[in-house]
């Protein structure tokens, strides 16, 4: 173990007990999640593969929540990144560099055919950030603070981020938030909030949020002065930290339609599916909708040097009505994240991304269901667009979410003990969804179709491994 009285000691101790140790003694734990006791160390990664301290590779399935959904180590990508090392490492955001230029018209453009509609980006390094970003162009533009956003829907963990995510958890510690949104009840078809079934339930869940709007005494609506107190609406297409729950066909439309009545902005977070995720530039898409903002992160970037953003309609965020400094951040348009997410767009330019989804995500899904017809006591829905693919993992009812054996699933999975085509190796899995017993799959891009295959061989080892024998 380390000297504590020696500042530097910490530095040469590198096997992994005495750095687990000094994990425990000198890292905050805030700043992460501790999902795996102890924690996992790995050492490299390339492809869809992270390889841990003994070289045992781990095939990995949630690719940092879909930071890294290009794969780990794309040379073109890494060579973006060392070409703009070499040349402008860095730079204060108040001058301007090419590539900030270029990324920011390239958005602007790829918006405006895709929701015919102009508007202007805005950078920050993290998705929270861009988050907080939105929340003030809401409010810059509507002068009102109080917005709605689905429960289950996940926004980030700063303050502003905070108070539009659902859970009471991330709350609770930290003091009371005034502008908490109004939460909205998500189109979860498989557990419907209201036990309705999706075949004829007509989207009821849509009439009843339009409900609000009837009278004044519903409390969100002024007829008189047709004005709302709430000034927009905080989306995931597809809720991602929610489990990767898509919601049914018409539902987003008629939602963009009863808020355009009462203007009310549709913000569209696409920080977790945005980039091809599910199958679409951005996810919101599939559901042929033009939101009002949309606010970016993780795979824009692929994971490397971080870069967030906001695009917004011009009216919300042209100079004149959001002007210098409106939010300012040192790090906000790193030369190195906007290098590297020029080439990320430019590579989705070139490269048909929405097949690649759409087929690979076909293939994946065609396993998961295989799994769910031969383990119907175990596998209570499967789900997929693109390639963001859900799991629930239920009690022999197939509805009662079994959460203790996901977590011996992913535990199993981190032991890299499983048998791979040639040695021993493990699977990294990612759980979500409300009850905590949902695998939420986001491969990457380039996974072949061997390692789909070899997943879901993976997979269904996980379950003969952990599920007890009479559900198998
Ligand atoms: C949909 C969504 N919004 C916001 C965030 C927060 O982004 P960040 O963790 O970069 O702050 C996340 C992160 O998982 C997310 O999935």
């Amino acid at each position: 173990m380390a000297d504590p009285s020696n500042p530097t000691a910490g530095a040469a101790d590198d096997d992994e007990r005495t750095l687990l140790e000094l994990e425990r003694r000198y890292c905050s734990w805030g700043d992460t999640v501790h999902y795996a006791d102890p924690p996992k160390f790995f050492e490299r990664a390339e492809g869809s593969y992270l390889y841990d301290r003994e070289g045992i590779p781990y095939l990995d399935l949630q690719m940092w929540y879909s930071a890294a959904s290009f794969g780990y180590g794309h040379p073109r990508l890494k060579d973006a990144l060392v070409r703009q090392l070499d040349r402008l490492p860095q730079l204060a955001s108040q001058y301007l560099h090419t590539e900030r230029v270029q990324l920011a018209s390239a958005l602007g453009r790829l918006n405006r055919s895709k929701f015919g509609l102009d508007g202007r980006v805005h950078f920050n390094v993290g998705g929270s950030q861009a988050i907080e970003d939105s929340l003030k162009i809401v409010r810059n533009s509507t002068h009102k603070n109080l917005v709605f956003a689905f429960m289950g829907g996940y926004h980030g963990r700063t303050l502003g981020a905070s108070a539009i995510t659902s859970s009471y958890r991330y709350r609770r510690r930290f003091g009371h938030f005034s502008d908490r949104a109004h939460f909205v009840p998500f189109p979860y078809c498989f557990r419907c909030p209201y036990d309705k079934k999706r075949e004829d339930c007509g989207l009821y869940c849509l009439q009843q949020f339009e409900k609000n709007f009837e009278t004044e005494y519903n409390s969100f609506w002024d007829p008189k002065a047709g004005e709302s107190e709430f000034s927009a609406f905080y989306v995931e297409a597809i809720q991602g930290t929610g489990g990767y729950i898509i919601p049914p066909p018409g539902y987003f439309a008629g939602l963009k339609k009863i808020l355009d009545e009462r203007r009310i902005l549709m913000v569209d977070d696409e920080i977790q599916m945005g980039m091809y995720r599910a199958g679409k530039f951005w996810a919101i898409e599939n559901f042929d909708v033009a939101p009002d903002i949309v606010v970016f992160g993780k795979a824009l970037t692929n994971g490397l040097n971080p870069l967030s953003g906001v695009w917004a309609r011009e009216e919300l965020i042209s100079p004149d009505v959001f002007p210098p400094g409106s939010t300012h951040s040192t790090f906000s348009s790193n030369t190195l994240g906007t290098a590297v997410a020029l080439e990320v767009v430019r590579m989705t330019g070139e490269i048909d991304y929405e097949t690649i989804a759409r087929e690979k995500g076909a293939r994946f899904l065609e396993g998961l269901r295989t799994l769910q017809r031969r383990y119907p006591k175990v596998i209570g829905d499967t789900d997929g667009m693109g390639l963001a693919l859900r799991m629930e993992i239920c009690h022999e009812d197939g509805r009662t979410p079994d959460r203790d054996l996901t977590d011996r699933m992913f535990r199993e999975g981190l032991a890299g003990r499983l048998a791979g085509r040639r040695a021993l190796m493990g699977l990294v899995l990612d759980i979500g969804g409300y009850f905590k017993n949902v695998f939420t799959f986001a491969p990457s891009f380039e996974i072949s179709e061997d390692d789909i295959d070899l997943a879901i061989d993976l997979l269904d080892q996980l379950i003969r491994r952990c599920a007890p024998p009479d559900r198998l």
